[in-house]
């Protein structure tokens, strides 16, 4: 989508919206074309993507006359992608869906390939569903209003593509974080999930850095993308050092910092590791490491094995 007066007559075509409340305050452009619109408005979605507002959700749409040709149209961040994804893959049996991406994060990893959810108390996302939206409207600059965090969330998970994709590495390398960086990231997610939706093989490769991230991300309160690009330092450190370098150039052209980790809960952090929906099958975590640029091995590893690595290895012993 490259200009806001083509994404404006898009919305324009549609009735039911799940929409970010922030967003809407900083792009009244947006606002005013959804004045005439039936919109359920999601505060904080990351804390409200959850049953009760999930309820409330299908009660207004329900209630608005919703049908099983209508259209939902989602616009806002990962969480707010992961909600509205959700609604549409469960009201009245699924409806089709379109999704606006207002992030980095979003654009390059929540909006694209169709998983779509909500929380439970016992952990992110564990209610969902796969539902890959007909269309996908990334508008650049929307960027120009993501607070800094949120920025440096989005590049965490760009960072993992750099390792994913000798195209992306390169692209990284020269141009940093541009509008092109961006697409072929987008492109890159699509082109595995048409490979792989349901996550059987090839997709598990998105999951780098999300091992040791996660299980961060549920100890400290760190942005998620951070975790990740977190995690996939840990990753390098452990079993593949020889990619640092890359690693570390890659970072410097993403103006992208590391956050520092002081000491973490070890039994917080390595039961966090054993019970992670997706990569626990069995007492083994599957674990993604670079081998180098764009080559990746997927590793079927004993939790106790690598909690024994993580405590015996120099980068990694002194978190816990
Ligand atoms: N976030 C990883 C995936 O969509 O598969």
């Amino acid at each position: 989508m490259n200009s806001l007066s083509n994404l404006l007559e898009e919305i324009n075509k549609y009735k039911y919206f799940v929409a970010d409340a922030k967003f809407l305050s900083l792009w009244p452009e947006i606002h005013t074309a959804l004045k005439s619109k039936k919109v359920f408005c999601l505060d904080s979605p990351e804390e409200n993507k959850n049953f009760e507002i999930y309820q409330q959700a299908i009660d207004f749409f329900l209630s608005e006359g919703i049908t099983r040709d209508s259209h939902l149209i989602v616009i806002g961040g990962g969480a707010t992608s992961d909600f509205g994804g959700f609604i549409a893959s469960t009201i009245l049996r699924g409806i089709k869906w379109s999704v606006v991406p207002t992030t980095l994060l979003a654009a390059v990893d929540a909006s694209v390939g169709g998983k779509v959810g909500i929380n439970h108390q016992k952990g992110k996302n564990l209610i969902g569903s796969f539902h890959l939206p007909e269309n996908n409207y990334f508008y650049y600059d929307f960027l120009k209003t993501l607070a800094e965090e949120e920025m440096q969330s989005g590049k965490g998970e760009v960072l993992k593509y750099c390792f994913l994709s000798q195209e992306i590495f390169d692209l990284v390398n020269m141009e940093g974080l541009s509008q092109k960086t961006v697409q072929a990231c987008i492109d890159y997610k699509m082109q595995i999930v048409e490979k792989d939706f349901y996550e059987k093989g090839e997709r598990i490769q998105l999951n780098l850095g999300h091992t040791l991230g996660h299980a961060l991300e549920k100890c400290e309160n760190i942005p998620h993308g951070l975790c990740v690009a977190w995690g996939l330092e840990k990753i390098l450190e452990l079993f593949s050092p020889s990619l640092l370098d890359h690693f570390y150039t890659s970072l410097k052209k993403l103006e992208l910092t590391i956050p520092e980790v002081q000491k973490l809960d070890k039994d917080a952090f390595f039961s966090y590791l054993k019970s992670d929906k997706k990569k626990n099958i069995e007492g083994e975590i599957s674990i993604i490491i670079p081998r180098s640029i764009g080559e990746i091995e997927i590793k079927k590893i004993e939790t106790k094995e690598l909690k024994d690595i993580i405590l015996s290895n120099d980068n990694t012993k002194n978190y816990f």
